[in-house]
């Protein structure tokens, strides 16, 4: 394959709504890398003989993400320990033949969060969601040290299910919604965290009091359309801290480029203005 451009891309299934070519074609013009990196819809029922093919053609590798994310580990020749944890991989990188899966989402949720976490790393956190994105925020926070975790979800069986899955070193507890919201009017938390759906466009906001947080809360959600949720503006009105979602998608691209690319990267102002205008949340 010597002479042709470094070549990578996202997979998914519907796959039109990815930022990712933008993301990574800002860094490839950036560092003028002669790479190219697109977008491929797959049916799921050939996913992994197009991820074959892809090897076969000199690709370096690409991202995954919805329907394929299982999938994705579950064809690699190795995975990394993140990757295992989560039990899920959004990039396969490809060297020799083989297929190496990794898991950048616990990276990219981190890189956003902890320059808001100005008291350092905290002891507890609140977790809103129990769904794919909900098992990178676990195994993040404990990697980072978080030792104890409230996993709230509507459907509590699902948050039972991935405490008893995902917990190693901190003490997760399920709870059910409800039960969420009246911890959060009676205990101050340092970290509270939504990864459902609930606030993303077209489902319902989350409306709570919040009451007993106030300004040593850091409050972070992770859905980014819109950029500024109802809980996040309930949260400023409270005097939290506030972190919206679209850092982790910035950052968690990054591990990615470099892997594909060779070149390590940043996300800087112009990349989020680029997204942000794409999507139109400003
Ligand atoms: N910032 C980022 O880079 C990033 C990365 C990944 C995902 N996200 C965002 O995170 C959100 C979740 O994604 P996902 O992949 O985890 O989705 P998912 O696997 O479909 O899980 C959805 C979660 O939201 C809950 N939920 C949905 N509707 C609800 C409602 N009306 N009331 C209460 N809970 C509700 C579900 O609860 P049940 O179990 O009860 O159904 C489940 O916990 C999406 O908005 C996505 O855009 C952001």
């Amino acid at each position: 394959m010597r002479g042709q451009p470094l070549r990578a891309a996202v997979v998914g299934h519907p796959i039109s709504h990815s930022q990712s070519p933008s993301i990574h074609g800002h860094w490839l013009e950036q560092s003028g890398i002669a790479g190219r990196y697109g977008l491929l819809d797959f049916e799921p029922e050939h996913f992994e003989r197009e991820i074959r093919a892809l090897v076969e053609q000199g690709y370096q590798g690409v991202n995954v993400t919805v329907p394929f994310k299982e999938a994705a580990l579950a064809l690699a020749d190795e995975a990394d320990a993140i990757a295992r944890w989560i039990g899920a991989a959004n990039t396969l990188v490809f060297s020799d033949g083989r297929i190496s899966a990794r898991n950048t989402d616990a990276y990219g949720f981190w890189e956003n969060l902890h320059p808001g976490l100005s008291d350092g790393v905290p002891d507890c956190a609140v977790v809103l969601g129990a769904g794919g994105a909900a098992r990178a925020v676990l195994v993040a926070l404990q990697d980072q040290g978080v030792g104890r975790i409230w996993l709230a979800n509507r459907t509590l069986s699902r948050a039972q299910g991935l405490a008893a899955e995902l917990a190693q070193g901190a003490q997760i507890e399920a709870l059910d919604w409800n039960a969420a919201e009246d911890l959060l009017d009676q205990e101050a938390m340092p970290l509270i965290i939504n990864t459902s759906s609930r606030g993303m466009k077209g489902e319902n906001p989350i409306i709570c009091g919040l009451a007993a947080q106030g300004p040593s809360t850091v409050v972070n959600d992770i859905v980014y359309n819109p950029l500024q949720t109802a809980l996040l503006e309930t949260a400023a009105a409270r005097g939290c801290r506030i972190v919206d979602g679209l850092g982790m998608l910035l950052h968690q691209a990054r591990p990615a480029f470099q892997a594909f690319f060779g070149a390590r990267v940043e996300v800087d102002p112009g990349l989020r203005q680029k997204v942000e205008r794409n999507m139109g949340l400003v």
